[in-house]
């Protein structure tokens, strides 16, 4: 069978589905249980998908009108999915050193750090769309949707290994109470904690914005160490602030990472990463070729930019656009305002300046322009091989959300020496 006959997850609900009442979140949860199912196949994790998978493809099947199909058929049709599952760029390890769940997957960052040191992930929950597109395109994996919801929770398996999510920072109404588990209800760091306390891995790993320890006056920071540390028993080490830049890639990005240990390991101590002290810059991860025009400001825009700078420091405010030099570290990236004006470089390799589009005027003679997406991907770490299957307003948005994939593997390693899963991973 080739490529074009193979028939392809995408077939599968929408296009086959004889029943129009059914709504794109149930198709969707589907492909996430048959893409977890395929992963996990022959693994004890595939139990958790199996019912649900072998059901959607049933219901779903142009062969059976009332669903009585023999589980062989179920399997041989499940089957003719593998190959999708599995031909991306960073396909399930198949002989895995631990197992971790990935919550708020974004785009993976967590995935390429965690597979990278040779753990499996068994269950992913991300509800953007277009996330999910890139994450499928790389992992061959949907994740689940919304992780509030008790049909997403469901599906997590029993026994994995460590926590990892970058989970939305939120504020607790925690006026004149103790800041615990139920005073945090109705957050998303609920549903971590409750998933924590369900499933008790033996670790965890958290992300967050550098603004989270002062965020309400240290309050939620105090308010989710409590909860880790009183309700659930783990042992959580000071939070720490760690900084992209000192871990290969030139970016000064600052984030704050929480790791906790469950109490029966009896850890009680870690040391985050030391940093690389390996010195990058902007031209380590500078696009090969000449980009195309739509990334080079137009003469009138880069006016613009000038102008207004110039108007605002002569009143002494801070104006947000930046020229990165190609010796020196872009500034963290970030979604949305002046996101891409705050790191435009500087590339002179350019000879065409007429515009790629019609809004957009004659581009500047001096070399300005935007960064890329595969170099935003490159400034977090993201290997060449990682895919970009979006438009580049997602694709900006996506590795902006995203983490910084080396600070996250070098942390992940120090997890991995703590609960010994080291044997095969040091040296990695
Ligand atoms: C800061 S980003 C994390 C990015 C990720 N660590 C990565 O490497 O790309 C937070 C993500 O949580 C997702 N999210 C927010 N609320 C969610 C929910 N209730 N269920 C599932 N995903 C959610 C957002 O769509 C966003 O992609």
């Amino acid at each position: 069978m080739n490529a074009k006959t193979k028939k392809r997850i995408d077939d599968f609900g929408y296009k086959t589905v004889k029943r129009n009442t059914l709504e794109a979140e149930v198709v969707d949860r589907s492909k996430a249980v048959i893409t977890h199912y395929l992963n996990n196949f022959g693994k004890k994790e595939a139990k958790y998908f199996e019912e649900a998978a072998f059901s959607a493809i049933k219901s779903y099947s142009i062969d059976s009108e009332d669903g009585d199909m023999p589980n062989s058929v179920v399997e041989e049709a499940l089957q003719q999915y593998l190959f999708e599952v599995h031909d991306v760029p960073f396909p399930t390890p198949q002989n895995p050193q631990f197992t971790f769940i990935d919550l708020f997957a974004g785009i993976g960052g967590f995935r390429v750090a965690m597979q990278n040191l040779g753990g499996k992930c068994v269950f992913t929950s991300e509800w953007d769309k277009e996330a999910k597109k890139t994450y499928r395109a790389n992992f061959g994996e949907v994740p689940f949707g919304d992780i509030t919801k008790e049909e997403t929770k469901r599906f997590i398996p029993d026994g994995f290994d460590i926590l990892c999510g970058g989970f939305p920072c939120q504020a607790f109404s925690i006026a004149g109470r103790r800041g615990g588990f139920e005073d945090t209800r109705g957050t998303l760091f609920f549903d971590v904690a409750e998933i924590i306390k369900r499933k008790m891995p033996k670790a965890f790993f958290l992300e967050n914005v550098k603004g989270l320890a002062s965020h309400d006056k240290g309050k939620t920071l105090s308010t989710i160490l409590n909860v880790l540390r009183s309700d659930l028993g783990y042992y959580v080490p000071e939070p720490q602030i760690v900084n992209a830049k000192n871990f290969g890639v030139p970016q000064n990005r600052e984030r704050i990472y929480i790791v906790g240990f469950r109490a029966d390991l009896g850890i009680d101590e870690f040391k985050y990463p030391e940093p690389l002290g390996k010195k990058v810059s902007f031209s380590d991860i500078k696009e090969e070729k000449t980009v195309g025009t739509r990334y080079y400001l137009s003469t009138k825009y880069l006016q613009t930019l000038y102008n207004h700078k110039a108007r605002h420091e002569s009143k002494g405010n801070g104006f947000g656009y930046n020229i990165v030099k190609d010796d020196e570290i872009a500034n963290a990236i970030v979604v949305g305002g002046m996101g891409r004006e705050r790191n435009l470089v500087i590339d002179n390799r350019i000879t065409d300046f007429k515009p790629e589009t019609k809004i957009q005027g004659e581009v500047n003679r001096e070399g300005i322009r935007k960064m890329t997406p595969r170099e935003w991907a490159r400034l977090q770490g993201f290997p060449n091989k990682f895919i970009i299957p979006v438009a580049d307003a997602s694709a900006y948005k996506q590795f902006g959300n995203s983490v910084a994939v080396p600070a996250i593997q070098a942390t992940a390693l120090e997890i991995l020496k703590k609960i010994n899963f080291l044997k095969n991973v040091e040296g990695k």
